[in-house]
């Protein structure tokens, strides 16, 4: 496995691929890696001839910079990780090499980032826009793989890579969860043991809400239970929970079982911020 950390470096590689007819895969990361993480190496190597896992902790998607600061940083563990795994090359660049200068554009996902994560996390998207368009200028991947927990970022990236004619593409892997449901998440290390304990609240209200519609239950009905339940948990606290076509990222008022759906939730437990989602009408 090659490390490599700027653009001109991984250049001379790209370069012997490309003579060699060899397609590549390449999956962005943050770091810290867990199961779901090694899910998306695990499908790029077998739909890429070389896999290149880039990790890059992007101050500019974080809105909230106690959160940029705390991110966990576990570099030596998770090149052990994607050594175990075979991978064919980590890009690990620093600040400078991707953000030379402070990027002057801004990226405006339009109605597709006034909802969920957009609402909340102002300027998040912009920050995902700008570092994913880097990170498929620089490595020039064939195939990216992008977890579906990121529901909203997902198709953002699709969006990007169809407005901007990318020649890449895009391969979302299914969310890995723990055994008692919670989605993994590069976040989930920082939980307290009461914290992790309470943050099941996001699966069992996915799961329940999905239950209760599938009998019947008004959405109105299904979204003020599921915040009640919230309220019994002292460390938990809601920010959305909204029932949504899950390309368009539009709310719906009623639950329609014609029309495609999910649910997405956000909440803290404590001061860390957890996501999640569920479909319903796939
Ligand atoms: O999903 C993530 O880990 C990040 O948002 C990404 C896609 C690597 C961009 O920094």
């Amino acid at each position: 496995m090659q490390v490599v950390y700027t653009g001109a470096d991984w250049h001379e590689y790209w370069l012997r691929s490309i003579k060699s007819n060899k397609s590549i895969g390449l999956v962005p990361t943050m770091g810290a890696l867990h199961e779901g993480h090694l899910d998306l190496v695990r499908k790029a190597k077998e739909e890429s001839d070389i896999v290149v896992v880039s990790i890059f902790v992007n101050p500019t998607q974080f809105n909230n910079q106690e959160d940029f600061e705390n991110y966990p940083n576990t570099l030596e563990s998770d090149l052990d990780k994607l050594s175990n795994e075979n991978v064919d090359f980590v890009f690990v660049p620093d600040t400078k090499t991707i953000y030379p200068e402070k990027p002057v554009i801004n990226i405006n996902f339009g109605e597709l980032e006034r909802v969920l994560e957009g609402t909340f996390r102002p300027g998040h998207f912009n920050g995902v826009g700008i570092v994913v368009s880097k990170l498929f200028n620089l490595i020039r991947p064939h195939k990216a793989f992008f977890g579906q927990k990121d529901l909203q970022q997902t198709g953002i990236i699709k969006q990007l890579v169809k407005d901007l004619s990318m020649e890449v593409e895009l391969i979302i892997v299914p969310t890995r969860r723990e055994e008692d449901g919670l989605a993994m998440s590069s976040r989930n290390m920082r939980l307290s043991t009461e914290e992790r304990n309470q943050s099941l609240i996001l699966i069992n209200s996915l799961m329940k809400a999905k239950q209760e519609l599938l009998a019947g239950k008004q959405w109105f009905e299904v979204q003020n239970q599921i915040k009640c339940d919230f309220e019994e948990k002292p460390l938990a606290s809601l920010e959305y929970f909204e029932l949504i076509h899950p390309e368009r990222f539009t709310r719906y008022s009623k639950f329609d079982e014609n029309q495609k759906s999910s649910i997405c939730v956000a909440a803290y437990l404590g001061k860390i911020r957890l996501i999640d989602n569920l479909p319903i009408i796939p």
